[in-house]
């Protein structure tokens, strides 16, 4: 095992950062001990393992989202994902045409996944996604999510700074490869199609398979099979699938490979908040919920995100109209 010392960089200040004896500033001897000496012991078993921030504390010592570039350099590159989408300063682009999508509509039956990190559906049928100004067709391979803790935010991408309580990534790669791995090496070998959740007040029926599916995978590497279901029953009618977002990016986890041309739709998909927090039933490998399962937002260093037309426009035209009523004093508030 004490071969991984080397591979290791030398334990430095900023690896403490997050620990949770620093910010809380109780900072006693035992804390000392397992923020300093148990690193030293036992990093050649853990000091390795990525984690979400929620998982950062002195017993675990995983890395945490600022870290992550110490398990992946590309972690710390400058096209990286998630982003904050700031609508006003996204681009419209026309050749964003509405997606043709096959395959979306087949039942089928999956193994669903408690990974350590996420729950994960392989996708088991040939699914495919085209048009949308996408290069060439992609092939759907796997989806997951990313939540916050009982319904709260938990996004990864955020729009002009709100985040919603999920997000879902259906992944898909370039038609040609037969490996994820051969697609990440690919700048825009992998697509990625995001969709945001909401709270609503009523349940989403089509989700009752799928949440009561988690409570049989409560545990790391606990997986149940996902019976009868079909892409297009997660997602959004096709109708509202024509407003969206587009930019070049990277997996939001290690190894952040900067492969993926991102796709974020505007509609949220609707969920009760007995269903969003079903996610909270999950657990991470040392037991504890699976909460916040997110990548903090990461600089756009300069990249523009294009918009498809319809996002953004009708609202802001409505803002416009609001302000100028508002100004010359034709609403009131009652
Ligand atoms: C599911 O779990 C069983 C054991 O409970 C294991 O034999 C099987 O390989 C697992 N399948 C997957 C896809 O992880
Ligand atoms: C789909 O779009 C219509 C019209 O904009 C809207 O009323 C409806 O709520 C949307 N449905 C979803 C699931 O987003
Ligand atoms: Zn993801």
């Amino acid at each position: 095992m004490y071969h991984y010392i080397r591979d290791e960089p030398p334990l430095r200040g900023s690896d403490l950062v997050g620990c949770h004896c620093w910010s809380h500033r109780t900072f006693t001897m035992r804390c000392l001990l397992s923020a300093v000496l148990l690193p030293l012991l036992l990093r050649p078993c853990t000091g390795a393992d990525w984690c979400y921030q929620t998982q950062v504390s002195c017993p675990s010592h995983c890395k945490g989202p600022d870290q992550w570039k110490l398990v992946n350099k590309d972690c710390g590159e400058s096209r990286q994902s998630p982003i904050n989408i700031v609508t006003k300063k996204t681009v419209l682009d026309e050749r964003l045409t509405p997606f043709r999508f096959t395959g979306y509509q087949t039942v089928f039956d999956s193994t669903m996944k408690n990974n350590g990190h996420s729950v994960q559906v392989n996708i088991p049928i040939t699914a495919t996604v085209s048009g949308g100004n996408l290069e060439e067709t992609y092939k759907a391979v796997q989806f997951h999510l990313h939540w916050g803790n009982n319904g709260g935010p938990g996004s990864e991408h955020t729009i002009d700074g709100e985040q919603y309580p999920m997000e879902l990534h259906i992944v898909h790669m370039k038609q040609r490869y037969d490996r994820l791995e051969d697609a990440l090496k690919d700048p825009s070998g992998v697509a990625v199609l995001g969709f945001f959740y909401e709270e609503s007040t009523s349940t989403n029926k089509k989700y009752n398979e799928f949440t009561h599916g988690l409570r049989s995978i409560q545990n790391t590497n606990g997986n149940t099979t996902l019976r009868k279901i079909s892409l297009n029953q997660l997602i959004l009618p096709e109708a509202n699938m024509t407003n969206y977002y587009r930019y070049d990016g990277s997996l939001t986890t290690p190894g952040c490979t900067e492969a993926v041309v991102w796709t974020v739709f505007e509609n949220p998909i609707p969920l009760d908040i007995q269903q969003l927090k079903s996610f909270n039933d999950l657990k991470f490998k040392d037991g504890s919920p699976m909460v916040g399962t997110f990548r903090p937002i990461q600089p756009r260093n300069g990249r523009v995100v294009y918009r498809s037309s319809g996002v953004a426009v009708i609202a802001s035209v409505i803002l416009i109209l609001a302000s100028i009523s508002a100004a010359l004093g034709l609403s009131r508030p009652n």
